[in-house]
């Protein structure tokens, strides 16, 4: 049976936890699938880990498209969530042209990179049949503005700007939230406070969802991992048990422990 968005939403209503990892590709789509993952994120992160760009700044929505459309012909049954790239949803107008483009692709739901100011976008595009993610936290896109990869809502008065986009957007309409780089107190206490599905990455064990780039979890990622990273090929035979163990670990809570959390 497919996950679809009403999956998602039972999972936090009974207290359940789901798993998402990226792909990019039709064979990782599937073996994703087949572990039992509960979604796939063809994420704008192929900029670093399939093109070698520095940042994801440089990918396009035709690259974007093309990844989906590779994504949704290996996918068995994993609701597929597609980013929306660099300015893609800088005006509405811009918001709606690029999650078409994804939808039409094979995605089932577009993540934008943003904050309270993405509520608009949101409401057009729920109002359309397109369910939307809405990323907050560090959002890597905005990397140059924010001066690095840094861990976000730290201050009382950010963390408070925060939870209260966090409750704006779930009011505009968005179906899911992500959180990356949040203060573990933080993020519990925006899942606590809305009642669509929050996944994190870099968050918190209490978020409903947790996700990780597949490559950082198979541990074939250049450089020093991220904090929040747990290579799950380390005690694993192959990468489909990789995938498996991950997905054990999110739904039985014992990943991210705290030594990933911020
Ligand atoms: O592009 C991506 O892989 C992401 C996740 C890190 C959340 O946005
Ligand atoms: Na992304």
């Amino acid at each position: 049976m497919s996950v679809t968005i009403r999956t998602l939403q039972k999972r936090k209503q009974d207290g359940e936890k789901f798993s998402v990892l990226t792909a990019y590709d039709a064979c990782f789509s599937k073996l994703i699938s087949e572990a039992g993952i509960d979604a796939i994120l063809v994420g704008d992160s192929l900029g670093n880990v399939i093109q070698g760009q520095s940042s994801t700044v440089p990918v396009t929505l035709e690259q974007m498209a093309y990844h989906t459309e590779c994504v949704a012909r290996g996918n068995s049954g994993s609701l597929i969530i597609a980013d929306v790239p660099f300015m893609g949803a800088a005006t509405v107008e811009r918001a709606l042209e690029s999650s078409t483009a994804l939808m039409q692709a094979g995605a089932n739901m577009v993540k934008l990179e943003g904050s309270a100011w993405l509520a608009e976008s949101i409401e057009l595009l729920n109002r359309n049949g397109i369910p939307v993610c809405a990323h907050m936290g560090l959002t890597p896109q905005a990397v140059n503005a924010l001066g690095g990869y840094r861990v976000q809502g730290k201050d009382d008065d950010s963390a408070t700007e925060m939870l209260e986009a966090a409750r704006i957007l779930e009011q505009a309409g968005a179906a899911m939230l992500l959180l990356e780089c949040v203060p573990r107190e933080l993020s519990t206490r925006i899942t606590q406070a809305v009642n669509i599905p929050v996944i994190g990455i870099g968050a918190a064990p209490e978020c409903d969802g947790q996700v990780l780039v597949m490559h950082d979890m198979l541990g074939i990622s250049p450089g020093k991992p991220a904090r929040f990273v747990k290579n799950f090929m380390t005690d694993a035979s192959d990468i489909p048990s990789a995938f498996k163990a991950y997905h054990e670990a999110v739904l039985n809570v014992s990943f991210p422990a705290e030594e990933h959390c911020f």
